[in-house]
């Protein structure tokens, strides 16, 4: 399972990098806007900055919403660094896109996806990566966990090799059960990854080993 960070912070970015376990970083526009990363000269900036801190992919998302549009905007963002995923909304100019991009070779990831149907219609556009929005279907009482089952069934069904990044994750459970349910990624912020590392008796059980090794120094 790959780990990805959902974020454009890049103090945390870096400290996951440094825990050795970051294959790649999501972005969105509203993560950008949380760092203060505005205006489009800023953000192509922020986004090369981002590649030089991780060696794997960095998604970095079209904000138009034609395909002549989304095409052009596109290819000047995988312009940018060989690691640059372009991120695409799941409307129907969208997956036109993503067949544009996929015909070329560039690497694209699926975004806003909150069905299976419309999952399916990103692995048929030859989408690299799918992002099913975990916690915001539970924000709206809708099992997320069942939707990564259910891309899951239907891309073994037929050998789609499209990747199901699991996305809007929300916390270190949502990273277990989707690794359990065999997502090949999942993005999430940094808490829900160091968060991995947390349990008491690791605490208690490491204080005694030191405090025994102690009593005969
Ligand atoms: O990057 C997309 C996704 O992870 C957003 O998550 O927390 O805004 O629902 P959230």
């Amino acid at each position: 399972m790959k780990f990805f960070i959902d974020t454009a912070n890049l103090d945390q970015i870096r400290e996951a990098q440094e825990l050795g376990v970051l294959d790649g970083v999501t972005t969105n526009p509203s993560l950008m806007a949380k760092e203060g990363i505005t205006g489009r000269n800023n953000i192509l900036k922020h986004y090369v900055d981002i590649c030089n801190i991780v060696d794997g992919d960095v998604s970095a998302e079209v904000i138009s919403t034609t395909y002549k549009e989304m095409i052009k905007e596109g290819d000047e963002l995988a312009e940018l660094h060989d690691q640059i995923v372009v991120k695409i909304p799941m409307i129907k100019d969208g997956v036109k896109a993503l067949k544009y991009f996929s015909d070329k070779g560039i690497k694209t990831n699926c975004t806003l996806v909150f069905s299976a149907g419309q999952a399916l219609l990103a692995a048929k556009a030859g989408a690299t990566y799918v992002s099913p929005f975990i916690g915001r279907l539970d924000d709206i009482s809708t099992d997320g966990l069942n939707l990564i089952s259910e891309i899951r069934l239907i891309y073994d069904n037929y050998g789609f090799e499209t990747q199901i990044l699991a996305a809007s994750i929300r916390h270190t459970m949502h990273v277990i059960d989707c690794a359990k349910l065999g997502a090949d990624v999942m993005t999430s912020g940094l808490s829900s990854i160091t968060g991995l590392l947390n349990h008491p008796l690791t605490d208690s059980g490491l204080a005694k080993f030191l405090a025994d090794y102690n009593k005969g120094n």
